[in-house]
C-alpha cells in the first residue's frame, strides 16, 4: 500500500524579504556520475508524490530533458499545482557569452517543459568548465580567473530574463564573500538566493551570516555530506558527516540515520537544504525528518562546534593554468585570487 503524502501544512517554509514562502526543503538532482537521467526522474516524480515541492536542477546535470517529463506527469496528475513548486535551474559555465545565458535559461525550461522558473542561478561564477564525468587532475587552458566585469556581464543576462519573467528570482552559486562584496553594488536586481555548500563539517558561518545579512537566503548543498559524490571530488582528508562522532551521538539518541540529523539541523539552522537521494524510503525520510522530533538547543550547539572547515567540491578542475591550489577558488585572504 502507498504511504499518504506528507502534509503541505507540515513542511516548514522560509519566508523571503518580500514575503514569499518557500520551502524550507528540496530535492536536488544531480546523479553524481552514478545515477542515470531516468533514475533521477523518477525520483523527481515520487518526490512531488511525497510532498516535495522545490527541485534543484542544472543543465550540467544532463537529465532536465527526463526531469522534464517527470515533472508535466505529476502537473497532469495533480499531483501539485504549478505555482506550488519552486523550480530552480542553473547556467552552466560554459555559456557565460553574449546572448547565451538567454539561450541557456529557455533551453533548460523547455527541456523541463516550462514557462517559467522559480529561480535561476549562475552556477559557478566564471566561465571555466570541465567535461561532464572528467577526472579530478584535468584543467582547461582557457580556464581564468574571477573577474568582475565579466561576472556582471552574465549577471545582467540574468536581470534581463527575470524581466522577461522566465524566472522569479535569481541568484548566485559558488560564491566568496569578496566577490559578493564586489559585484552587489553594481547589481540592477540583487540575488535572492545563494547556493552554497553546506553540511555540518563545513558550516561556512561567515559566508551563511553575510547573506542573511544582505537579505539573501542560502540553500545548503552537499547536506548530508555527499557520499555518492563523483571520484574527482573526493580526497583522502575528507571528513564523513554521518561519521561525526557529535552526530553520530545526537542520531542514537533520536533513534534516527545521521543523514535525518543533518537535514533536521540545516532546517533549523536556516538554509535551505536539498538532498539527493533516488531511493524512496531515503527521500520521503528526508523530507518527514524536517516536519517533526526537532533537535534540541544543546544538540544544534554540540553540531555548531563539530565543524571541521572541510570543503568537499573544492572545484579543482576549473583553475586556471597559473593558479596555486584549489583554494584560490574561493579567496583565502579575503581578496579575490587572480
Ligand atoms: N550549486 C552547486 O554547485 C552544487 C554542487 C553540488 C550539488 N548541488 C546540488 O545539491 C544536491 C545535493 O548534493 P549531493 O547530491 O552532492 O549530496 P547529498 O545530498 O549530501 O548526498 C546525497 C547522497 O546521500 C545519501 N542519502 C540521501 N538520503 C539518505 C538517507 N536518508 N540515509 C542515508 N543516506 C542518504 C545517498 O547516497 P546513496 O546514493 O549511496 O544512497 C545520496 O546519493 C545535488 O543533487 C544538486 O542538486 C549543487
Amino acid at each position: 500500500m502507498k504511504e499518504e503524502s506528507i502534509q503541505q501544512e507540515r513542511i516548514p517554509r522560509r519566508i523571503l524579504p518580500g514575503g514569499d514562502a518557500v520551502p524550507a526543503i528540496g530535492l536536488g538532482t544531480f546523479g553524481s556520475d552514478k545515477y542515470g537521467p531516468e533514475e533521477v526522474a523518477r525520483a523527481v516524480y515520487g518526490g512531488i508524490r511525497q510532498g516535495y515541492r522545490l527541485i534543484d536542477c542544472a543543465a550540467v546535470y544532463q537529465n532536465e530533458a527526463q526531469v522534464g517529463e517527470a515533472l508535466e506527469h505529476a502537473l497532469e496528475e495533480g499531483l501539485a499545482k504549478r505555482e506550488e513548486l519552486f523550480l530552480i535551474s542553473k547556467v552552466w559555465n560554459d555559456r557565460h557569452g553574449e546572448g547565451e545565458v538567454l539561450a541557456s535559461c529557455r533551453q533548460s525550461l523547455k527541456d523541463l517543459r516550462q514557462d517559467y522558473l522559480d529561480l535561476y542561478l549562475v552556477h559557478w561564477p566564471f566561465p571555466n568548465y570541465h567535461a561532464p564525468g572528467c577526472s579530478g587532475d584535468a584543467r582547461n587552458p582557457d580556464s581564468r580567473p574571477f573577474r568582475v566585469q565579466e561576472f556582471m556581464k552574465v549577471w545582467a543576462q540574468c536581470e534581463e530574463l527575470a524581466g522577461a519573467g522566465l524566472a522569479r528570482y535569481i541568484g548566485m552559486s559558488n560564491m566568496t564573500i569578496p566577490k559578493l562584496e564586489a559585484v552587489l553594488p553594481l547589481c540592477r536586481i540583487k540575488p535572492a538566493f545563494l547556493e552554497m555548500e553546506l553540511h555540518p563539517s563545513f558550516q561556512q558561518p561567515e559566508l551563511f551570516q553575510y547573506a542573511l545579512d544582505h537579505g539573501i537566503q542560502p540553500i545548503g548543498y552537499c547536506p548530508i555530506g555527499s557520499p555518492s559524490r563523483p571520484e574527482r571530488d573526493r580526497d583522502a582528508g575528507d571528513v564523513a558527516d554521518t561519521e561525526l562522532p557529535e552526530i553520530a551521538e545526537i542520531a542514537r539518541a533520536h533513534g534516527i540515520h545521521p543523514a535525518l540529523v543533518c537535514l533536521k539541523w540545516a532546517v533549523q539552522r536556516g538554509q535551505i537544504p536539498i538532498p539527493f537521494s533516488v531511493k524512496e524510503p531515503q527521500y520521503r525520510s528526508n523530507l518527514q525528518a524536517v516536519t517533526e522530533d526537532p533537535l534540541s538547543e544543546a544538540e544544534m550547539e554540540s553540531i555548531r562546534r563539530a565543524d571541521r572547515n572541510c570543503r568537499l567540491v573544492k572545484g579543482q578542475v576549473f583553475l586556471w593554468p597559473h593558479a596555486g591550489s584549489w583554494e584560490d577558488l574561493w579567496d583565502p585572504d579575503g581578496s579575490i585570487s587572480c
